[in-house]
């Protein structure tokens, strides 16, 4: 078994190192944008512009780091993933939400049911990963999702293409799939440059301005696709400036034209280009990763301890400066459509952290763990076995055959798919039932007031320890208002409704 899923990842661990830039992808004359603001209006239409939206002051607009995480999802990648996040605040005391873009390739369907629960965002990157992929790998995945994690289809909102290859084709079959976004293309211009590419989200009611040196048939007003918002990736910069972009994983990068990757020197440009964010205009800022790499629990990689340490002490400084969140994609795009200064920000139903309310002894196969145990099916395909609530389909989905019919074991039932009217946590697959009935089917806000101690708009976190002769990150949260009980792997029962995902952690490192 252990053999078997060594090989099955051995790919995984080359497709991380796809996504890097090496200098600008686009250009002023290559973009010939221009876009009409009396007729492009929000929340539905937004020009791309380096100056944030709704005509607000930088001062007024939130610092988002937006944390993503490419390619399977597996118990090892949801372990690294939470070195980082389970244990910060961001200012309104929630956890940070993240966007995962999921491929099938080794992807365990019940961890993505479990981390939806838990309030992230599922995003599609093709079934089996492929660069400019045709129409059945995106929309393929959305089904598979659908029918295999519970994922409803109305929150598969975006897309980011494997190798961030994608074509004028693709941003089109995203448009007819009715994708809200589009996260493939780079920012690789630094916001101080008179011509940086750096835009805040934009809609394609004018076609695009990212990448216009890379892909042809697009920018110059094409492809026109109202309504549909491209979110570009934002490259951070050593002391090469233009010439030293690192877009994802910058942590494996050599910097500053180094012949290694240096940790210090890593921390010292992430720090230096946020800085030219938040002082400036406020673009968003994105760790883009592929989590595999920073796994301690996956046998075989060799992460060092000093890139854990250094990321948590990059998240920790940044979030000791006022108005900075770190958040899903949807949760950012949220705000700018939408956007409100940061006095009001209490009014973003994104930013919030609602928990389901299931009592912890009901039995049911909802992507919480303690409700799920023992309820959950096998599927045991040779090239990558997998989990689900959903039944185990009979072959191996495809993008040919995505939802193939399930496979019933001897006196079972099948499993019921989530229907468009039930929240995942509430559909019960063995019964068929939702128990969210009427508006007794609730989510708790667990969020407080942005900002009780006036202005102070901090978040909260830990992982420190950088430059402390490597140290591991210590596992304690300091909470914001000094309040909240410390949380450990003995007591998380007692607030395990909005730790979900601390929880998921918990339990790989335990069975691994
Ligand atoms: C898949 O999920 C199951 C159920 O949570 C878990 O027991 C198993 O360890 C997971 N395996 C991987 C490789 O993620
Ligand atoms: C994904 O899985 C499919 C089906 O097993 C296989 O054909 C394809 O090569 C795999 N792709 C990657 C990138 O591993
Ligand atoms: C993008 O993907 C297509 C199809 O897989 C491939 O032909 C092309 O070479 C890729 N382009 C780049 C820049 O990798
Ligand atoms: C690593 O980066 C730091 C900070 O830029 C620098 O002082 C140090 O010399 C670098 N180490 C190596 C081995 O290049
Ligand atoms: C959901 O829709 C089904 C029919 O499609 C209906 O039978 C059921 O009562 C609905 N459930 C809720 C909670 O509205
Ligand atoms: C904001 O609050 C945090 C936590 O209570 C505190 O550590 C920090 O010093 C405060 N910052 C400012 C600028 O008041
Ligand atoms: C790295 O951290 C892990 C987990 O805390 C620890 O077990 C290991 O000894 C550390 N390795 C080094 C080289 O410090
Ligand atoms: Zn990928």
């Amino acid at each position: 078994m252990l053999s078997l899923l060594f090989a099955a990842l051995a790919p995984l661990l080359v497709l991380a190192q796809d996504g890097d830039v090496s200098g600008p992808t686009s250009s002023a004359s290559a973009a010939g944008y221009s876009c009409d603001t009396s007729k492009c209006q929000l929340p539905n239409c937004l020009c791309a512009s380096t100056s944030p939206p709704g005509g607000l002051k930088p001062s007024d607009v939130p610092q988002f780091i937006v944390f993503t995480a490419d390619d399977a999802v597996q118990s090892y990648t949801l372990d690294a993933v939470n070195q980082f996040l389970a244990q910060r605040k961001n200012p309104n005391g929630c956890a940070p939400k993240m966007t995962y873009f999921t491929s099938l390739n080794f992807t365990n369907y019940t961890l993505v049911t479990d981390w939806y629960v838990a309030g992230n965002e599922i995003a599609d990157h093709t079934m089996t990963h492929v660069g400019t992929p045709p129409a059945e790998e995106v929309n393929g995945n959305l089904i598979a999702l659908n029918a295999l994690a519970g994922i409803p289809m109305s929150s598969l909102q975006g897309f980011r293409a494997p190798f961030l290859n994608y074509s004028r084709e693709t941003l089109e079959i995203l448009y007819q799939s009715k994708f809200l976004y589009d996260s493939s293309a780079t920012s690789a211009v630094p916001v101080t440059d008179p011509d940086t590419d750096a835009f805040w989200p934009y809609t394609l009611d004018f076609g695009m301005a990212n990448n216009c040196l890379e892909v042809t048939n697009t920018c110059k007003g094409e492809p026109k696709l109202p309504g549909f918002w491209e979110i570009p990736m934002y490259a951070f910069f050593d002391k090469l400036g233009v010439n030293g972009p690192h877009l994802m994983d910058p942590w494996l990068d050599n910097a500053n034209g180094e012949t290694a990757p240096n940790d210090t020197a890593t921390l010292e440009y992430m720090k230096d280009t946020f800085n030219t964010h938040y002082n400036g205009n406020r673009q968003p800022i994105g760790l883009y990763t592929h989590p595999i790499h920073l796994s301690r629990t996956y046998p075989g990689v060799d992460v060092r301890n000093s890139t854990i340490d250094m990321i948590n002490a990059f998240l920790d400084w940044a979030q000791e400066q006022q108005n900075v969140w770190i958040v899903s994609n949807i949760q950012m795009l949220d705000w700018i459509r939408n956007p409100v200064p940061v006095s009001q920000l209490d009014q973003v139903s994104s930013l919030k952290c609602t928990t389901p309310q299931v009592d912890a002894s009901t039995k049911i196969c909802n992507g919480m763990p303690q409700n799920e145990a023992g309820l959950l099916s096998h599927c045991a395909f040779s090239d990558f076995p997998f989990y689900t609530c959903y039944g185990c389909p009979e072959i191996q989905p495809s993008p040919d055959n995505p939802n193939p019919s399930q496979q019933i074991p001897d006196g079972q039932a099948a499993r019921f798919r989530l229907p468009a009217n039930c929240s995942t946590p509430f559909w019960d697959p063995v019964k068929g039932q939702c128990i969210c009935t009427s508006d007794t089917c609730s989510f708790a806000d667990n969020s407080r007031p942005v900002g009780p101690n006036g202005a102070n708009l901090t978040g909260g976190g830990t992982g420190g320890g950088f430059g402390s002769s490597g140290a591991a990150p210590t596992p304690t949260y300091i909470p914001f208002n000094g309040g909240a009980p410390r949380f450990s792997v003995g007591v998380w029962n007692a607030f395990a409704v909005g730790l979900i995902g601390a929880m998921i952690g918990v339990f790989g490192v335990y069975r691994f």
